[in-house]
């Protein structure tokens, strides 16, 4: 399945800067444990058929936001092309971040999104012409909808509130954990 999702490349990219020893002191600092680990892979097997839904709400958000539309547009004109290329790798993503273990090949990976957000690689991979970096303060601040957003589909397949809050905060952790990550690229030399 996943190798049919153009441009999705893992297990096929270059090292992340970032060694597992970090990656693990990272983990600690947002109160990442295997406890973590567990819901995740629950909230993959709730979220999994409702990919589609969330990706829908999370475009009509981008979507109805000029100032994030740009990002997928060339002179105000969005490229719809280069819309669904990254909504197929998006949706792949969400279930990588519940199932995939945070292993050297996914802390590889997370480094490659974070070269695709910036300029080092924005658009190379769906070889489009749009704006050239997403600026690190959007970057950030999506970790609120991400999250926040989320919330209403954990809680579609009848699992107990306390359950449901298990895997939310798991969630948050996850999201905030990948989006450190992937403002390596952003931060000065040494200062990360
Ligand atoms: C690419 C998620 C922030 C616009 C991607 C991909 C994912 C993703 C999973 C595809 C990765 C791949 O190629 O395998 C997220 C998450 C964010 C975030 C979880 C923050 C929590 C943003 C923001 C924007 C944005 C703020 C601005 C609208 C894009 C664009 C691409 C992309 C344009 C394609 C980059 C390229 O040219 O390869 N994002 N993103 N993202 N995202 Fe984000």
């Amino acid at each position: 399945m996943e190798e049919q999702i153009k441009g999705y490349a893992y297990g096929q990219v270059g090292q992340s800067p970032i060694s597992i020893a970090e990656l693990d002191l990272l983990k600690k600092t947002v109160m990442f444990t295997e406890a973590d680990e567990k819901n995740l892979q629950l909230a993959g097997q709730v979220l999994k058929d409702q990919t589609n839904e969330i990706l829908d709400l999370w475009y009509g958000f981008v979507g109805g936001n000029e100032h994030l539309l740009q990002y997928f547009s060339k002179d105000g004109q969005p490229n719809t092309f280069y819309l669904n290329a990254v909504r197929a790798r998006f949706g792949q993503w969400i279930m990588d971040i519940c199932n995939k273990p945070y292993d050297q090949t996914w802390l590889n990976y997370q480094h490659e999104i974070a070269l695709r957000h910036h300029s080092t690689k924005k658009n190379k991979t769906d070889n489009v012409d749009t704006a050239p970096i997403i600026h690190y303060r959007y970057m950030t601040a999506f970790i609120y909808p991400i999250t926040a957003t989320i919330k209403g589909f954990l809680t579609k397949k009848g699992h107990d509130p306390e359950t449901v809050e298990a895997m939310y905060s798991s969630w948050f952790k996850a999201v905030t954990l990948t989006v450190i990550l992937w403002t390596y690229p952003y931060i000065n030399k040494n200062e990360f």
